[in-house]
């Protein structure tokens, strides 16, 4: 049962909680009215300290498909944090006024302490570089969908591995299945953090790590790309010199196997060029998609309406 509870990072849920909101977000899409006014009184509070367009506005229309409604802010220079209000005073009043909150802030760690003064389930948007737990969600029903299940995959996470919190949320939950193979690709200044590495360890999930996305293109199943996360980098140079580490293009996904996908937690900046979003590998704008229905199937559950 999620009724009731927070989600701040993927573990939070099981694997058979998991597999039940994809099944469920699965009935929501191919159904027009299921569940359709289920939320009917319910309000949902987004507060964003940090930039959004799909977490954000995928949650507040997967709450109005569901009939309830939302309140918040996306710019909280708008909000009486600006005036010195502290985030747990914040999330205290504003669980008062809403069944639910979503929340997104540049602090790795800010949505647990806000589920620790919220009287309503917290949902972690974002929390710095740390997790991301709807958009694995997100990903996680975009791979279930399209190739059937996990099983036997190889995965080539590539980018901005250390501060892209989408890589460590997906690494962290597809560690928990078996007979997966990672491939993570990135320069060395931007290397998946040790932590990643020392879980997929106890876990005995085989990883490996290299440079050159090239060299890899044939043996993936998934390729996870990923944006260089400026806002991140403590010296904008630095930023500069590894922006443009990785261009996927058509050519380079010539070696692909057929079925191989191409994932991206968008937004892209260059790491994708544009003529690779017709081609069959493409799946990046579907993902989006997907990312409402999930977080539809995510809002009934842990609002107690099924
Ligand atoms: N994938 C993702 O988190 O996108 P936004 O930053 O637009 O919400």
């Amino acid at each position: 049962m999620l009724a009731g509870r927070s989600l701040i990072e993927p573990e939070d849920f099981t694997i058979e909680e998991f597999e039940d909101l994809f099944s469920l977000a699965e009935n929501i899409e191919k159904s027009k009215t299921y569940l359709r006014n289920s939320c009917s009184g319910k309000i949902l509070a987004s507060l964003f300290f940090e930039p959004s367009t799909r977490t954000r506005l995928s949650f507040e229309a997967a709450m109005q498909r569901l009939g309830g409604s939302c309140i918040g802010f996306a710019e909280p220079s708008s909000s009486s944090l600006s005036k010195g209000e502290s985030l747990a005073d914040t999330v205290k009043v504003v669980s008062s006024y809403s069944d639910a909150i979503v929340m997104r802030h540049p602090k790795e760690g800010s949505a647990l302490l806000a589920s620790r003064y919220s009287s309503v389930p917290i949902i972690n948007a974002g929390d710095g570089g740390h997790h991301h737990p709807t958009q694995t969600l997100t990903d996680l029903t975009t791979i279930k969908r399209i190739l059937g299940g996990f099983s036997g995959l190889t995965i080539g996470f590539c980018g901005d591995l250390k501060f892209g919190r989408t890589v460590h949320s997906l690494t962290k939950a597809l560690g928990r299945y078996q007979n997966i193979h990672f491939i993570f690709i990135s320069p060395k200044e931007l290397a998946v953090p040790d932590y990643i590495k020392t879980i997929l360890s106890q876990k005995k999930a085989p990883y490996t790590e290299t440079a050159k996305i090239d060299e890899v293109m044939e043996k993936l199943d998934v390729l996870y790309m990923t944006r260089v996360q400026r806002e991140r980098f403590l010296n904008e140079d630095e930023y500069v010199r590894l922006k443009d580490s990785y261009i996927l293009t058509a050519e380079k996904l010539k070696p692909a196997k057929k079925n191989m996908i191409v994932l991206h937690p968008l937004p892209r900046v260059n790491e994708i060029d544009i003529e690779v979003d017709n081609n069959k590998h493409a799946v990046y704008f579907k993902q989006a998609e997907y990312g409402m229905y999930i977080r539809m199937a995510l809002l009934s559950s842990i609002l107690g309406v099924l």
